[in-house]
Formats: C-alpha cells, sequence, structure tokens
C-alpha cells in the first residue's frame, strides 16, 4: 500500500510517500520559522495561511521526487489532532478532499502517535512494548507502548511542556525561536561548574513533571545577573544555558528510568522535537545502558513535526482498514490513550 501523509498542526507542513513494502519513498518539509520568529512564538492565523499556499506545490514535488502518478496513490493519512484548529483544519480539508477526488481512502493520524512510531522508519526500528518518552512543543508524556494504539500513561507534565520550557528561556535569552536548538547550541559555550539549577519533582515518587518552577528559577537568574542592556554578559547567558539544559536533561532521565524500572521494559523510545536534543541523548543512552535497557530515536529531521511520521502511522492503521468517513473532524484536543488498538 502506498500512503501519501500530510502534517500540518503547528508550524510545519508536512508531505511524505510511504510504501508499505518499500519503505519512506520521498518527503518534503516546509517550515515556517521565518514567519513566526519575529512574534517569538507561533501565530495561529499565520500558521493556517502559509499551509494553504504550500500543501500543493509539497504534494507536486513529491509525487514528482517519487516518480508517483497520482494512480499510484493507495491512500491518504493526514493529522487531525491535537494541535492548533485552524492548521489542522486546513490539513484535513485538504486531505480528505484530495482522498474523495482520487477516490481512496483517508486516515486521520494522532500527531503524537505520529511522533511515537517516527523511529520505526529508522533502519534498526525498536520493537514492542517499551517505554516512549514523548517530548515536544506541547507534550511531555511517559507512554507504556505495548503494540501500535495499546498506550498506557505512565506520567506527564503537570504544566509546561519540555519543548516549551525551552522556547521560553530562550526568549529570556533573547535568543531565536525555536528555543530548543538555540538554547542546545549556546549550552555547548556555557561552563559546567558556574550554575546548579534545580530538577524539579525528582525527590518525590512518581513519573509527573513540572517544568514552571525551572522556568521562574530561570528568570530570577537572568534578572540577577543583566547589565544595562537587559540581559547577562554572554558568557552568563551560555553558563545559564547550560544549566538549563541540564537540570531539564537530568529531571528527565531520572523519570526515564524510574519507568522502565517500574514496567520491566528495556526498551525506550523518545520521540518529539526535543528529543533531537544531543544532550538529551547522550544522557538517556549512558545511563539506561547501566541498568541494560537500549534507547531508540529518529533521525533529527523526524523527531520534529515532517509528514513521514504521519505517512507511517496512517499506513499501519490502513492496513488495518480503519479510516475516516467524508465529513471533516478535528481534534485540537485528543488523548492519545483513547485510540482504538490495531
Ligand atoms: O515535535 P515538535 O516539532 O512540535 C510539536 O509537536 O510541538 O517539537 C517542537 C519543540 C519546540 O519546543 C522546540 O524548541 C523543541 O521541540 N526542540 C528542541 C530541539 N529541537 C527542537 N528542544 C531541545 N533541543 C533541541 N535540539
Ligand atoms: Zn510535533
Amino acid at each position: 500500500m502506498r500512503v501519501l501523509g500530510i502534517e500540518t498542526s503547528c508550524d510545519e507542513t508536512g508531505v511524505a510517500i510511504y510504501d508499505s513494502n518499500l519503505g519512506l519513498l520521498g518527503h518534503r518539509l516546509y517550515s515556517q520559522v521565518k514567519v513566526h520568529a519575529e512574534y517569538g512564538g507561533v501565530v495561529p492565523e499565520l500558521a493556517s495561511r502559509d499551509h494553504v499556499r504550500k500543501l500543493l506545490p509539497l504534494v507536486n514535488e513529491v509525487l514528482a521526487a517519487t516518480n508517483s502518478a497520482t494512480t499510484d496513490i493507495d491512500a491518504i493519512a493526514f493529522t487531525n489532532g491535537p494541535g492548533l484548529i485552524g492548521a489542522l483544519m486546513v490539513g484535513a480539508c485538504f486531505a480528505r478532499s484530495l482522498a474523495y477526488a482520487w477516490n481512496i481512502p483517508a486516515v486521520g493520524v494522532h500527531h503524537m502517535e505520529g511522533h511515537l512510531l517516527a523511529p520505526m522508519l529508522e533502519d534498526n526500528p525498536p520493537s514492542f512494548p517499551f517505554v516512549a518518552l514523548l517530548v515536544s512543543g506541547g507534550h511531555t508524556q511517559l507512554v507504556d507502548v505495548r503494540s501500535i494504539g495499546e498506550y498506557q500513561l505512565l506520567g506527564e507534565s503537570l504544566d509546561d511542556a519540555a519543548g516549551e520550557a525551552f522556547d521560553k528561556a530562550a526568549k529570556m535569552l533573547d535568543l531565536d525561536y525555536p528555543g530548543g536548538p538555540a538554547i542546545a547550541k549556546l549550552a555547548e559555550l556555557g561552563n559546567p561548574d558556574r550554575f546548579k539549577f534545580p530538577r524539579p519533582m525528582v525527590d518525590r515518587p512518581g513519573l509527573e513533571f513540572s517544568f514552571s518552577g525551572l522556568k521562574t528559577y530561570t528568570l530570577n537568574t537572568v534578572a540577577e545577573h543583566k547589565q544595562e542592556n537587559g540581559l547577562p554578559d554572554d558568557q552568563t547567558c551560555a553558563d545559564i544555558a547550560f544549566a538549563f539544559q541540564e537540570a531539564v536533561v537530568q529531571t528527565i532521565a531520572i523519570k526515564c528510568k524510574r519507568a522502565l524500572e517500574q514496567t520491566g521494559y528495556t526498551t525506550l523510545v523518545m520521540a518529539g522535537g526535543v528529543s533531537a536534543n544531543k544532550r538529551l541523548r547522550e544522557l538517556l543512552t549512558h545511563n539506561l545502558a547501566k541498568i541494560g535497557a537500549s534507547v531508540f530515536y529518529a533521525r533529527n529531521e523526524f523527531c520534529t513535526d515532517n509528514g513521514a511520521m504521519i505517512a507511517y502511522a496512517g499506513c499501519q492503521r490502513l492496513l488495518n482498514n480503519q479510516q475516516e468517513p467524508l465529513g471533516v473532524t478535528v481534534r485540537p484536543r485528543w488523548d492519545m490513550t483513547t485510540l482504538a488498538p490495531l
């Protein structure tokens, strides 16, 4: 089965073609980062309009790049939640209409299930069961994954998501949006011994996260060291970036270890934008090897939003005869644990 995947839940337009026999044939991504950069965050209406502009050209590009005729496509998978309602509506209406015109089935995909399954696109995919660490701009969750669609939430953030915390800390240091990669880059210049930021909620049992206290701590540290221009000097900014990132990744690593011990699993799959963080990958791989567990993640371009993960996840559901009725229903909020198992 050959599936066209379409992702428009936030600020990236992703399009891909996945073939159940041949694997991923091609993908294209258009990032709206420049559109939103001057506002320091995603402006929903601008995101929707940009998806309208980019979808058709990207679909044509992917078809051409993979030498696919429109008649080679057997089904369409699209993100129908969670995400920005306008952005989701653009992708869903586009995908559902195209499927109707081509007389093929369409399936709506849960964005986080797409992230969770993205490591399956790699040469050495993880096998079930595993603990998934989902760390994106909107989610920080630990999930017990028994098979596709069999998800049990083990713990999540009580306030900000990890990616959101990175983005907010970056703003405090006047770094570009999106903040995660910017903080990670600056942290490389930081002095590891200068500051030690608190590791939230590690002293109590459980698998919940909280990043809002760390955010306030970061803000206070920035304020304490600021100069006339409102910012600390360059080295201090780097030292703060290091301490902030270290606090986030160490906290996540402690909870991941706990989740593996609790479930008895020996595989951790990390997914979502923050799983592109080099320090987080290193730390998890190192710490979890000590308890005999292995860590899997997707290549960088498939950690952040993309069409390939949606084509893959949709294909699995289509192969199990799941598909969408003609009406378009998007779900800006959508609990992944309510999905039907395959
Ligand atoms: O999964 P994603 O592309 O979109 C959502 O579904 O939210 O995740 C985007 C988030 C942003 O908050 C961004 O700052 C963060 O992932 N991010 C990173 C890195 N790359 C992206 N955070 C830390 N380190 C990175 N290298
Ligand atoms: Zn995402």
